[in-house]
């Protein structure tokens, strides 16, 4: 029993069936990546787990609780964090203020634009997003604007917002798209470190091989809406289903 289950779940966008019959296991303390070409219903079915979305039919299991129907915030405080596939920090804002907010969302429940003037009083909250920061390794740019961020300090931003909310389950959907390599290096090193360092499980949805094959200890491969494959790397690699699918993408 993983400690994500996905079972038989569908969603529909008008004519379009984004997903067919989804299942999913995502054992805890692993790194799952869910892989395929796009369109296929990735970013689709990460919405599903978190809440932005609620699909037609199936069910979606967090440590034995269902997800479906709840607040994206209440999926956060179950254990739940998100990187999304656009960069959701504030670019006016600098490093240090991105990261205050998550500290004080966790501490209150929720999030709220007002708690971020009452935040420098809060020493605690201030601690910890300092801590984070110094684990980030971004102590040095805290009083950077986050816009002016390289693409890769950017995800490390990000990362480290999530993981100030002390996830069990962190999701990524494709951390490293636009990157040049020496910044996807480093964020393969980054997740690595985290892999190795906490007590977390980690779903990823990434296009580049390199850092799938760098990361995964299993992979789930989408093909329009299903489930074509789930294996251990070393199967998907030369796997015949698995290249049609891409191939189909190019074709
Ligand atoms: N809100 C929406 N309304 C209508 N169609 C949608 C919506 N969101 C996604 N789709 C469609 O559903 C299908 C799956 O989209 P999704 O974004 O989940 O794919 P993806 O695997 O994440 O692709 P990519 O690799 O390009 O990010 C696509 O055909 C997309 O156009
Ligand atoms: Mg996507």
């Amino acid at each position: 029993m993983g400690i994500l289950e996905v079972k038989n779940v569908g969603k529909r966008f008008g004519g379009l069936q984004a997903l067919g019959d989804v299942n999913l296991s995502v054992k805890e303390n692993t790194v799952h990546a869910i892989i395929g070409p796009n369109g296929a219903g990735k970013s689709t079915l990460l919405n599903c787990l978190v809440g932005k979305l609620i699909p037609d039919t199936g069910s979606v299991m967090f440590d034995g609780q269902s997800v479906l129907g709840r607040k994206p915030y209440e999926i956060n405080q179950m254990g739940i964090s998100r990187v999304f596939q656009t960069p959701e920090i504030f670019g006016d804002l600098t490093v240090m203020e991105n990261m205050l907010i998550p500290c004080f969302a966790k501490r209150d429940g929720a999030f709220s634009l007002n708690a971020i003037t009452s935040v420098p009083s809060e020493t605690d909250v201030i601690e910890k997003a300092e801590a984070m920061l110094v684990e980030m390794n971004m102590a040095d740019k805290r009083h950077m604007h986050s816009a002016s961020l390289s693409r890769g300090d950017k995800r490390r931003l990000e990362i480290g917002m999530c993981l100030s909310q002390e996830p069990r389950l962190l999701l990524l959907d494709e951390p490293t798209a636009g990157m040049a390599r020496a910044d996807t290096n480093n964020t393969i090193d980054l997740l690595k470190e985290i892999k190795d360092q906490r007590d977390i499980t980690i779903a990823i949805i990434e296009h580049d091989m390199h850092v799938v094959f760098s990361l995964a200890d299993r992979i789930t491969v989408l093909a329009q809406g299903t489930p074509l494959v789930e294996d251990d790397p070393q199967n998907i690699r030369g796997n015949p289903k698995v290249r049609e699918a891409y191939l189909g993408e190019s074709a």
